[in-house]
């Protein structure tokens, strides 16, 4: 049997946050993974980091490729049919945001920690916590064909959406709530310079789509699709004629690329409460999902991490343990912000298959006041680079 203070399941943008956050207190972690480095590495997902998200990187020592290589962003446009609306977020907030891919931060993240020198095991498997309602709570694990016991003080539950985490809290304890969406995105990579320098959400009787970037060199793009949509229906012809379909406005061209990746995701809202039970912690997509209209998935699980390690040096530092009860009412506030805006954002510019002529004349009159009234604009600006106080 090992030990250790903090033993951390998952080695997604929360598990590894965390870890690299305890570390430059001298807390000690053992970070555990499924999958393997390669995998996590190149898990293609989120895309926008809020203001104070890339800031917490910066202090946290982990900013230096995301300032040389991210994509600073003073905007989005918005666009209703053939129309296109600029929000511009540093007029609107003060604030900006940063676009670096998931898998950047991750392996920025792998970086720091291989160079700690603390514990990162990756293909672990048969996960199971114990205990978690004692004061030692303890991870076992197989890894390289042993069985291993991990003796902890506190057990944080990074293992997104579909971890062991969160299923080994007893029946009962938590409250779920969720929102399932009759449709899903088809985001595709391409090897194509972005055709516009800013993201482009963009509302049509087709349908949704969105127009992302990873770099110069890369377009990050998305199409509202069925959730249960056949990838294989969809050529790489039909991906660029629905995009342009969607997207085009008169006096812009969309320029297509060799599409390197593609996928379906599909959308849901869900939240459990607390975020908390005996000695686990849960954090990120293990306690909370949104649909990715809002670009919240990412940067909620960052956020959470940083509430958690505050609590947990208050905690081995003075022993106050107040920040550490407090952790998921804390964390909610904010998470139930980002759970609005999702929603929000989400069924303002999607085409709902169900809906009928008065949810559309809904949208256009919403966006329509995002055009004409800076108050509207200034909501969703401060909502999109993250609220300073949830
Ligand atoms: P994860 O990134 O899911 O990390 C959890 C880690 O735990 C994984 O590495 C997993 O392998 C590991 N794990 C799972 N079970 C176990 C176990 N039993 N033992 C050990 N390890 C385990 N957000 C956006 O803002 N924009 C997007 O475009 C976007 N696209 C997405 C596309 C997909 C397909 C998905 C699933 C999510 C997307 N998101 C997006 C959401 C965003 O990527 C997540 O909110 C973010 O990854 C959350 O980080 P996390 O660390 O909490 O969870
Ligand atoms: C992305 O670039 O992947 C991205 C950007 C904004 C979103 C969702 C995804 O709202």
């Amino acid at each position: 049997m090992s030990r250790t203070q903090v033993g951390i399941v998952g080695a997604g943008p929360a598990g590894l946050t965390l870890g690299h956050l305890l570390h430059r207190e001298g807390i000690e972690s053992v970070i555990l993974e499924a999958r393997s480095r390669d995998y996590v590495e190149a898990r293609l997902r989120a895309g926008v980091l809020e203001h104070d998200v890339a800031e917490l990187f910066d202090r946290a020592g982990v900013g230096a490729r995301m300032r040389r290589e991210g994509l600073v962003h003073t905007g989005v446009e918005l666009q209703s049919g053939p129309e296109r609306h600029r929000l511009a977020f540093d007029e609107l907030t003060g604030k900006t945001i940063v676009v670096y891919g998931q898998t950047e931060v991750v392996k920025d993240l792998i970086a720091a920690r291989l160079e700690s020198g603390r514990p990162l095991r990756f293909g672990v498997s048969d996960v199971s916590l114990h205990d978690l309602d004692g004061d030692r709570p303890a991870i076992r694990y197989a890894h390289e064909g042993d069985e291993h016991e991990l003796a902890c003080d506190v057990v944080a539950g990074c293992d997104g959406f579909h971890g062991v985490s969160r299923a080994s809290i007893p029946t009962g304890v938590l409250q779920e709530f969720r929102r399932e969406y009759p449709y899903g995105w088809l985001g595709i990579l391409a090897a194509v310079a972005p055709s516009h320098d800013e993201l482009i959400y963009a509302r049509g009787e087709r349908g949704f789509a969105l127009l992302s970037m990873r770099s110069p060199e890369l377009s990050r793009l998305y199409l509202q699709c069925a959730p249960d949509e056949d990838l294989g229906a969809w050529s790489d012809d039909r991906i660029w004629a629905e995009l342009q379909e969607r997207l085009g406005v008169d006096g812009w061209t969309l320029h297509e690329g060799p599409i390197l990746e593609k996928g379906v995701t599909p959308m849901r809202s869900f939240v459990v409460e607390p975020m908390q039970w005996g000695r686990l912690f849960l954090a990120g997509d293990a306690a909370h999902i949104v649909p990715p209209t809002g670009a919240k998935g990412l940067n909620l699980a960052i956020r959470d991490v940083h509430v958690l390690a505050d609590a947990l040096v208050a905690w081995y530092r003075d022993g106050d343990h107040a920040p550490l009860d407090g952790y998921s009412e804390t964390c909610l506030r904010r998470v139930w912000r980002a759970e609005h805006f999702s929603w929000w954002m989400t069924t303002m510019l999607h085409r709902d298959p169900e809906g009928d002529p008065f949810d559309v004349r809904l949208q256009q009159s919403q966006l329509r006041h995002l055009r004409t009234s800076t108050a509207a604009a200034t909501a969703l600006a401060e909502n999109y680079v993250g609220v300073e106080r949830a």
